[in-house]
């Protein structure tokens, strides 16, 4: 049982206060694109995982990694008795910004429930998701979301139109958790700040006082009229000052695509990917050259989206005609 799962780019991060759970509220929009990690999923007796590719070497192959975590939950909430091997294929860097580990978890989640024939309905499934990672849920819709709460509450975008992205790989990765800490230094913010508007009710019934993150109007509206101009406008990532600020070099691989006629640089989620839109597909293949000749990133990446999210693409127990195409 194969399943891929795509990478994501944030159109727009807008974050707000740290809450009381160590979360940031945010307003996310993000969009699949055309970078797929592959899980394959083998009836075995525990559960497992070996995985290959793009950073293999960085990626815990026991309970550290996501997928795993997914699979195990997964098995808890439906009573499975029986275990699973994933292969975990990886094209998505780590901690990169992309959500390559959150993709592998949303692909690890539609290979075994498909493999463990459980059945779960799509919000049994999100709901398992959000507890992986507040990306997880995106990676299992892909399209576009707009995310909300700390990312997880993700509602779909209907998006016209194709955007094409050229990808800057750093060398190294950056840790999420660090990014949103810096965020918070340069913000001089931290939970329940003092001045901090409005109170959003916790589950406890007690008000918790959580700076609202930005909306992200200017984003949707941009994308409705599926115009790349009117989008490289208003994008939007509140974690790019952290980012940068924790790699200085990224500056230098901004600029450059800025100066190669981008039509807008900006770093992916909580980074060090940066991400360039382009106007067409000509403009992206010129700019993919020329950033990869400037000698600024690991290395370049083209892809388009927005792109399905995990979807079965090999299934031995339904013959080939049978398979999801949706
Ligand atoms: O949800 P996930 O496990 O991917 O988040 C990883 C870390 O990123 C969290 O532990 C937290 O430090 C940070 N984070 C945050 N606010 C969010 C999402 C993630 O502070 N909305």
């Amino acid at each position: 049982m194969t399943v891929r799962a795509p990478a994501k780019i944030n159109l727009f991060l807008g974050v707000g206060g740290l809450r009381r759970d160590g979360y940031h509220a945010v307003t996310n929009v993000a969009q699949a694109v055309s970078l797929y990690d592959e899980v394959t999923a083998r009836a075995a007796r525990g559960v497992s995982a070996a995985v290959r590719g793009e950073g293999a070497g960085a990626v815990p192959s026991g309970l550290g990694n996501l997928a795993v975590r997914a699979a195990e939950a997964l098995r808890a909430y439906a009573g499975v008795q029986s275990g699973v091997h994933l292969e975990i294929r990886k094209t998505i860097p780590v901690a990169a910004g992309l959500a390559g580990g959150s993709a592998d978890a949303a692909a690890a989640l539609v290979a075994c429930d498909r493999l463990w024939r459980t059945g779960l309905d799509r919000d049994a499934l999100t709901s398992l998701a959000a507890d992986c990672g507040s990306d997880v849920p995106f990676a299992l819709s892909g399209g576009v979301g707009l995310g909300t709460g700390r990312g997880e509450q993700v509602s779909p975008v209907l998006v016209a139109g194709e955007y094409h992205w050229v990808l800057a790989f750093a060398s190294g990765g950056l840790s999420t958790p660090a990014v949103y800490s810096e965020f918070d230094r340069l913000q001089g913010i931290g939970a329940f700040s003092p001045g901090a508007q409005p109170a959003v009710a916790s589950p406890d019934g007690i008000a918790q006082v959580v700076t609202e993150p930005p909306p992200a109007d200017g984003v949707l509206s941009a994308l409705r009229h599926a115009d790349a101009g009117l989008l490289a406008d208003v994008l939007r990532n509140d974690l790019a000052a952290a980012a940068v600020r924790l790699r200085p070099d990224l500056s230098r691989t901004l600029d450059a695509g800025r100066e190669m006629g981008a039509l807008a640089a900006i770093v992916s989620g909580s980074g060090p990917t940066c991400a360039f839109l382009t106007a067409t597909r000509d403009e992206r293949i010129r700019l993919a050259a020329g950033i990869a000749g400037a000698g600024v990133c690991r290395a370049v990446q083209q892809v388009s989206g927005p792109v399905p999210g995990a979807r079965v693409v090999s299934d031995p127990q339904r013959s080939p005609t049978a398979l999801d195409s949706s």
